[in-house]
């Protein structure tokens, strides 16, 4: 079935190469007439000591082909494998018919534990635009470990601790004419916001504040309550906000979590001499390493950011004994990540190792930042409201007599802003634009919806599926693509895990959805002999599947009708 991992074991032998990375270096020729697959030989000479011709050559000769293929060719130092088009339609076809929604999925992960912290927002601040990579991103990579057969935790992080809470109570007390639990997080802001201007004129404010924020250290009942009310008042919140995202966590444990957890690392660090005192803080310094000190506590006795992240990262390990740890966090913090990360490296902690920072780039509005006009950041919600209402009315154009119009525009809405930020590569900075989000013939989610609708829709039109088919039938070259792009799926799930990267998965959806359009619009589906109706029927079921579980691993819907 997975003919590159097929050729790849039966290559590995004969130039003593490991097998993922020969099947990393086996292409897909772009002309099908220089076979299904090739192999570039140039990338043995080195090691092998010979011209890419003779090594293609040799191995010509001294390859036994594999089952599925029924023939090989070297070509200017290429080596090229022409597959059994039939047999390979023929499992294709079938394993996808056979696992349904599980094509896609595999056992590779047994069990193994993946702590994926991912969106991590504040408390009492805007759930913004420039949360959306980590959110989908880390929920994306979320789905998708899951399905290949990992235990996964899905940890959100939470920024609710620290002295800025001091000043949402004080302001609160001040000026709160409600209960705090019927606050919205734009009410808590404008209280944050009114007391900064109010300070500015009587500081005597930030005194009171620093004493609330001693009270909720202490654990003042008052203190704490107002400050958990403030929490569980944002948290209601973005749960719906993430419910319109499809994501979810298995941990809502925040900084605070974290507070009576430091004691133990601050003292490990100062007993092994790896921490020292400077300017009365506690710091570890990374000079060695070309890096600014990480400070663990301040001369005026608090703990900071790192402190919080070296306590939690002990305690996951700890808890979930995770055989990996992914932050998904912007590249703006690879500097933090780096020091704390060797900060653990120095307290013998050899499992810093399986502990990545999956960084990403900047998310911006086209034509200005992730702030509005007025300088305010601009809410997730209100970026979701307007695409679903856009593609309502796209909707309204496209498809006037759909029934349901509205949960159509909701999933399209929110699938091209999720899309946006999961079809490049992570590190890429993303310009975001209307037009090119919600373009439904471009490479974006709604076009991948839009064909996934279209192949219910064949199916819908044609009654029932068929029983029984012939697969060898589906010798066209636009039925040979597509059954090439379906069957690169599960290995485009593996790899975007191996890399962290969903937008593996994205590409390989956006291939199928391509590769069916160019079916649908070449081949008649609803043939008049009843054999090949029936062929191509199973392929367009298989299309659906494939494309329905490529959307929901990157945590989109796939709407049966649009
Ligand atoms: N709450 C932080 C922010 O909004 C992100 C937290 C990232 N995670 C971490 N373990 N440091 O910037």
């Amino acid at each position: 079935m997975d003919s590159v991992k097929t050729l790849a074991s039966a290559l590995a032998p004969l130039c003593g190469i490991d097998e993922p990375t020969l099947m990393d270096w086996i292409e897909v020729p772009k002309n099908t007439e220089m076979g299904d697959y090739a192999f570039p030989c140039f990338r043995l000479s080195k090691t092998m000591r010979k011209a890419p011709n003779a090594i293609a050559a040799e191995l010509e000769a001294a390859l036994t082909l594999p089952a599925g293929f029924t023939r090989c060719e070297a070509v200017g130092g290429y080596l090229n494998f022409f597959t059994d088009k039939g047999a390979v339609a023929d499992t294709v076809l079938r394993r996808v018919l056979k696992e349904g929604d599980a094509y896609g999925t595999s056992t590779e992960g047994n069990g193994k534990t993946v702590c994926i912290e991912y969106s991590s927002i504040n408390i009492a601040k805007p759930f913004g635009f420039h949360h959306l990579p980590s959110t989908a991103i880390g929920n994306a990579l979320y789905r998708i470990y899951k399905a290949l057969g990992y235990n996964t935790v899905g940890i959100n992080h939470l920024g609710d601790w620290g002295t800025q809470f001091g000043k949402m109570i004080t302001a609160y007390k001040l000026w709160g004419d409600k209960p705090v639990d019927d606050y919205s997080i734009r009410e808590l802001v404008a209280l944050y916001v009114r007391f900064h201007e109010e300070a500015e004129r009587d500081p005597s404010l930030n005194d009171e504040a620093r004493a609330w924020f001693r009270k909720i250290e202490s654990h003042d009942p008052e203190a704490r309550t107002l400050w958990e009310k403030m929490k569980d008042a944002t948290i209601r919140e973005v749960k719906v906000t993430y419910r319109r995202m499809g994501v979810d966590f298995d941990s809502w444990n925040g900084e605070a979590f974290y507070e009576d957890k430091m004691q133990p690392i601050i003292d490990e660090l100062r007993e092994k001499g790896i921490s020292k005192v400077d300017q009365g803080a506690q710091i570890v310094d990374l000079s060695e390493w070309n890096m600014p000190p990480c400070i663990i506590v301040k001369s005026d006795g608090s703990t900071i950011y790192a402190t919080r992240d070296l306590a939690a990262a002990c305690y996951r390990k700890a808890t979930y004994d995770f055989s990996k740890l992914l932050y998904v966090v912007a590249y703006q913090q690879d500097l933090h990540f780096k020091q704390f990360f060797k900060v653990l490296e120095l307290m013998g902690r050899d499992w810093v190792r399986d502990c990545v920072h999956v960084n990403f780039g900047m998310v911006s509005m086209e034509g200005g930042a992730f702030h509005t006009r007025e300088g305010k950041v601009l809410y997730l919600d209100d970026v979701l409201d307007a695409a679903v209402e856009k593609t309502y009315d796209i909707i309204c154009e496209k498809s006037p007599d759909l029934e349901d119009k509205k949960s159509a525009a909701e999933a399209v809405g929110v699938g091209a802003i999720l899309w946006s930020v999961l079809y490049n590569s992570r590190i890429k900075d993303v310009t975001f634009s209307w037009d090119k989000v919600l373009n439904f013939d471009g490479e974006t989610a709604p076009y991948v919806q839009y064909t996934h609708a279209r192949s219910c829709s064949v199916l819908r039109k044609a009654g029932e599926r068929p029983a029984e088919y012939d697969a060898s039938l589906l010798n066209d070259p636009e039925s040979v693509a597509l059954l090439k792009a379906i069957a690169a799926f599960p290995e485009a799930v593996r790899s975007a895990a191996e890399k962290y990267e969903p937008y593996v998965v994205a590409r390989a959806v956006m291939q199928i959805a391509n590769a069916f359009n160019r079916f649908y619009y070449e081949q008649r589906i609803m043939a008049d002999d009843p054999a090949i109706r029936a062929a191509r029927l199973a392929l367009c079921d298989a299309a659906r599947q494939t494309l329905k579980n490529g959307l929901n691993l990157l945590g989109l819907s796939a709407p049966e009708r649009m």
